[in-house]
């Protein structure tokens, strides 16, 4: 066949697909999303048409002329996806411009059929119309003035990269002599591994080693990352003789292939046994439970699963419901969400100089590098962490799934070694959202003040505490912060359960939270008959009211810039216009409704985040800009390059930013709790300030001058969305059609809007898919059911509305050059406001998590 024009002599193995044969030709901008022809990351051309090469036989395409995205740079589709920066992680930009590249004149008229076959889990896909109808979204001005470079919709640093398919994931290089791990996943939710045969296993041919329990350092963490590891119980080890949920990683191969390490998982015995289990949090607080965990540190309550709890009361509760005129009591119930961040996890790790080198898919290389030293008893200076471009987080790389296991390989054997995680494996073996049960308790009086809140939760674990204390306390703080009221009283317990462990996720379990929270507002609202954005108007904090956190410590949040009433006037105008019902749609079988929603996020983690940056003057002129923090698709390395430009007064392409890379800079937390933009957005700043400095007071000495900035996030703001809908439901089939999408964010200054609009759309797409079609299912044995994307459905482009954007006018003085986050606080009102229009639409309240077809169809008696 021919690749690109080049003849290719290789001939693909037996079975091999096309995806990849033409990746082991050297062409990385095929990308690896599903391997199973669902996502369209791994788009090709052969003979002109798009195929999705992972279920492409490459021997079929012998003979043929094969293309790929590095061969499409220059043409027409690419500088579209350029000019609109049609991408955020840029993981699904070669399959969707391949794909869009072949289209014809009549499938372009009919965009949701022809793109059903190409996920893009972080854009919305609004950036991907744009491209599509030629929209150019850059502003490509050549000011330097400093005030040019903020405000403005730079392009972000590896665009061009992204749409030629040449910048780099985290598997996209030749490694010589690489060998492949696979992993032996437990069929039990609850099992002790009493041996495990491995001689058949080792007897495969190609298979290098085999890793057990038995040889694996003994040293307990957590997989969950966070500057303070004692956030999390520390209650995982590398490789562990209990298995607490279906899926966990039981044994690791490593063979000079993936078929030989997979032949070799197959090949081991092992000897389990089945232990009782328990997959509901209520039954594992029960006495006589199955217990979870004993003898690991930073458990609550072990004997109970209970992880952490939290309990917290403000006034007088009693009182505050005595003095209330109105009172609403609903529980509220969310599901299991799966990141399905396009590129996997993954890592390939060798040893470089006697050090230990990973290059893998992270939110945190810095904690991780701390993680894996501190497991295997290395100094940390003898290993590094490299992030490459990550293809989407959403939280779920803010963990260590991969790296503790590939160091186990590379260590004992000296040879560079990859794990790169299935699809499936993502689905039974990674972490999802925390299922949360949340009862609220409000009441009122009759002109619409909060006397009384209280909110009890209980949430689901999993087998593993990973993030569970975090998302507990936040899943409690803002969405009962944002209302001011008396009397306060907030009760949470997270429990271990044998099931897939929950985890960080966009949000950090707010959105649970402001599903209750915000439903039982609105119900509240009908109660006391009063519109529900003059009731959260009534009661929503103001500058000057002390914030008061769940933990009772003392709070270090000020509210420093407030755009909250801008953006409930934005959302209130544009749902009295109203949205006309399609032509399509039979007013006799639709009903319509609206709702809105609000959510209130503070500006950074609460546990400590801190940036160091290293800014050094180059040679021609320009600028080398040195950030720890990863970049994932939310543009933080975008808005850090234009922050030093307008510090420095020169031109953003003028920045170099290198990053991600425990070698080159100072710690950095990592990309996580929305700080990219702000944290190691401020400390970027920072850096340049005292380049500037130095070069005002010409320091030079002769040489080039470099200087670093740092930044620990505080003290912290708050940020605002206001989310509204007009949507149509037809209760005879269960079906809801968005006919109108807005939200309104208070983001200070909007440093880069093109960039700040693509995460509220992508965060509003990805929450849209969570509240009504998006669940990760568990059988009556604990087992994960949902196992490819096509069971799972992810929003594809003509599931999405394009959702209008509207900034509110401020600047925070806290900020780098006033900016807020936004990176999760667009996901939060979603499922709320939705919820609340189907109530307004239908008159029923839905307290369950996904609003989905079947779901509403018998909650809305499947009549018109
Ligand atoms: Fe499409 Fe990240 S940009 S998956």
């Amino acid at each position: 066949m021919r690749v690109n024009g080049v003849e290719i002599g290789a001939r693909p193995a037996p079975g091999q697909c096309l995806r990849t044969f033409v990746r082991e030709q050297g062409w990385f901008g095929v990308k690896k999303g599903c391997d199973a022809g669902d996502c369209g990351a791994c788009t090709v051309h052969v003979d002109g048409h798009a195929v999705h090469s992972c279920i492409y036989p490459a021997v079929r395409a012998i003979g043929r002329d094969v293309t790929t995205i590095e061969a499409l740079a220059g043409s027409p589709t690419t500088e579209a996806f350029l000019a609109a920066q049609g991408f955020q992680c840029g993981f699904c930009t070669p399959g969707m411009i391949m794909t869009t590249a072949a289209l014809d004149e009549q499938q372009r008229a009919d965009l949701p059929r022809a793109l059903k076959g190409n996920i893009c889990r972080c854009t919305g896909y609004g950036a991907i119309a744009d491209a599509l109808a030629g929209v150019c979204s850059l502003d490509t001005g050549t000011s330097t003035e400093t005030g040019d470079q903020v405000r403005r919709s730079a392009a972000a640093p590896a665009a061009l990269g992204v749409v030629t398919g040449r910048a780099a994931f985290t598997l996209d290089i030749e490694v010589p002599g690489l060998l492949h791990m696979a992993l032996l996943r437990s069929p039990h939710a609850h099992a002790r591994v009493r041996g495990i045969d491995r001689a058949a296993a080792i007897r495969v041919p190609g298979v290098v080693a085999v890793f057990t329990h038995e040889d694996a350092p003994d040293t307990t963490f957590s997989t969950a990352r966070h500057e303070d590891p004692d956030d999390d119980p520390y209650d995982s080890v590398v490789l562990d003789d209990v298995v607490r949920f279906a899926g966990q990683r039981v044994a690791a191969v490593v063979a000079d292939s993936l078929a030989a390490a997979r032949a070799g998982c197959a090949a081991l015995v092992v000897d389990y046994e089945v232990l009782p289990a328990v997959f509901d949090p209520d039954d594992a607080m029960a006495p006589g439970a199955p217990q979870l965990h004993t003898g690991r540190a930073g458990i609550a309550d072990a004997s109970r699963n209970i992880v952490a709890e939290v309990h917290s009361a403000h006034g007088d509760i009693d009182a505050g419901f005595a003095a209330a005129d109105e009172v609403y009591e609903g529980s509220f119930t969310s599901q299991r969400v799966q990141h399905v961040a396009l590129e996997t996890h993954a890592t390939v790790g060798w040893m470089h100089d006697e050090r230990l080198v990973l290059r893998t898919s992270t939110q945190v290389p810095f904690l991780t590098r701390d993680a894996v030293a501190r497991v295997f008893g290395l100094p940390r200076e003898r290993v590094r962490v490299v992030a490459a471009r990550v293809g989407g987080g959403f939280g779920g790389k803010q963990e260590m799934f991969t790296e503790d296991v590939v160091a186990l390989a590379v260590l004992a054997l000296g040879r560079p070694v990859q794990l790169e995680f299935t699809r499936e494996e993502q689905f039974v073996a990674t972490s999802t959202r925390h299922p949360m049960r949340i009862t609220v308790r409000l009441g009122a009086t009759r002109d619409g003040r909060l006397t009384a809140m209280q909110l009890r939760s209980l949430s689901d674990a999993g087998a593993y505490g990973n993030h569970s204390v975090g998302v507990l306390f936040h899943s409690c703080g803002e969405a009962v912060e944002l209302y001011r009221c008396p009397n306060k009283q907030i009760d949470g317990r997270v429990v271990y359960t044998n099931t897939v462990p929950a985890g960080a996720f966009r949000g950090y379990g707010l959105s649970q939270s402001a599903f209750a929270v915000e439903s039982a507002m609105d119900e509240l609202a009908r109660r006391l008959a009063m519109d529900p954005t003059e009731l959260r108007r009534r009661n929503v904090v103001h500058p000057g009211d002390e914030l008061r956190p769940v933990s009772g410590d003392a709070h270090d949040v000020e509210i420093r810039s407030y755009g909250l009433p801008q953006c409930l006037d934005a959302v209130a105008d544009r749902l009295a216009d109203g949205a006309d019902l399609p032509a399509d749609l039979d007013p006799a079988e639709w009903r319509t409704g609206r709702g809105m929603a609000v959510s209130m996020l503070n500006t950074a983690p609460p546990g400590g985040h801190y940036a160091n940056v290293r800014i050094a003057q180059r040679a021609d002129g320009g600028f080398r800009l040195m950030v720890g923090s990863a970049e994932f698709g939310n543009g933080s390395a975008t808005v850090q390059r234009q922050l030093a430009a307008a510090t420095l007064g020169v031109a953003v392409e003028d920045i170099e930013l290198v990053g991600s890379d425990t070698d080159l800079v100072e710690h950095d937390t990592g990309t996580y709790g929305s700080t990219g933009s702000v944290v190691a957005g401020m400390a970027a700043l920072r850096a340049a300030e005292n380049l500037r400095s130095l070069m005002v007071a010409g320091s030079t000495g002769g040489g080039l001058l470099e200087a670093d900035g740092r930044s620990d996030g505080r003290p912290r703001s708050v940020a605002f969305t206001v989310q509204g809908f007009c949507i149509a439901v037809r209760p005879a089939t269960g079906e809801v059609r968005i006919l109108r999408s807005v939200q309104a964010v208070d983001a200070g200054t909007v440093l880069n809007p093109m960039q700040c609009r693509g995460q509220v759309e992508g965060g509003v797409a990805q929450a849209i898919g969570a509240a009504l079609y998006e669940h990760v299912d568990i059988d009556g044995s604990g087992r994960v059911t949902t196992r490819a994307l096509r069971e799972y459905h992810v929003p594809v482009f003509g599931d999405v509305p394009r959702t209008e954007v509207v900034f509110a006018e401020t600047a925070d003085p806290l900020g780098p050059m006033g900016a807020k986050p936004m990176s999760e606080a667009p996901f939060n009102p979603v499922a709320p406001a939705l919820a609340n229009a189907v109530r307004d639409a239908t008159g029923v309240r839905v307290t369950e998590l996904p609003m989905a077809r079947d779901r509403l169809f018998f909650t809305l008696g499947g009549t018109t």
